[in-house]
């Protein structure tokens, strides 16, 4: 059977296409996949999710391996084997403000995706925050006066922007990494062990 692959959609799909192009693997397939979530190519099976199902379906074995931001692994820390860092999907973890807009000097409302990251961060400063646990538009909170600042990725920053926020402070860089489930990696040793190997050397491809 082939190995499956988890991958997440969206942005980190597009630049893993042109990677996977690199390293010479047929993506045909995957580019002409209109709106279907389960992809055979000559060599893999793949499955379409967000980033945080992509590290469940790879947790539990039914993905072998997993294409997804190391944001979301430091997030949720799933059970998973980290593999490698890969040479896309590059972005920084940041604190973003509202453009010349004071900093208040009071306890502060964070919003954020990544609540558990949020805590550490301010845990380590000696920060005790409020935070808002949201799931996306992030940037809306402190717009709309929910929050004070947010703490998200940021990648090109067009959307900080483009809705008025500027960073504050830069705490973490990530890329994609090539994830992998622990049975897997050894039941199906054979087959996944030249994968990684090419990913491995493909590490640089940009
Ligand atoms: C992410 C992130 C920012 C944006 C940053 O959101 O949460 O909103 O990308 O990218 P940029 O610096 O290139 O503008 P995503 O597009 O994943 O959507 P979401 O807000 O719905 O989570």
């Amino acid at each position: 059977m082939k190995p499956c692959i988890a991958l997440t959609k969206g942005r980190v799909e597009k630049q893993f296409l042109d990677y996977f192009k690199a390293l010479d693997y047929d993506v045909e397939p995957l580019i002409n996949k209109g709106r279907k979530l389960r992809v055979e190519t000559e060599e893999f099976q793949f499955v379409f999710a967000k980033g945080v199902d992509v590290t469940t379906y790879v947790e539990h074995g039914i993905a072998d391996l997993g294409i997804v931001g190391e944001d979301i692994l430091a997030e949720f820390k799933p059970d998973v084997y980290s593999l490698l860092p890969l040479p896309f999907g590059h972005c920084r973890m940041a604190v973003a403000v509202e453009k010349g807009k004071e900093w208040p000097n009071r306890k502060r409302r964070i919003a954020s995706k990544y609540t558990n990251i949020t805590k550490e961060y301010f845990r380590q400063k000696g920060e005790s925050v409020d935070i808002f646990k949201l799931e996306g538009s992030v940037e809306l909170a402190p717009i709309l006066g929910l929050a004070d600042g947010i703490v998200d990725i940021v990648e090109t920053g067009t959307t900080l922007k483009e809705n008025g926020l500027v960073v504050k402070e830069e705490f973490h860089q990530y890329s994609a990494r090539l994830i992998a489930n622990r049975s897997s990696l050894k039941i199906k040793r054979d087959v996944l062990a030249p994968v990684i190997e090419k990913f491995q050397k493909g590490e640089t491809v940009s």
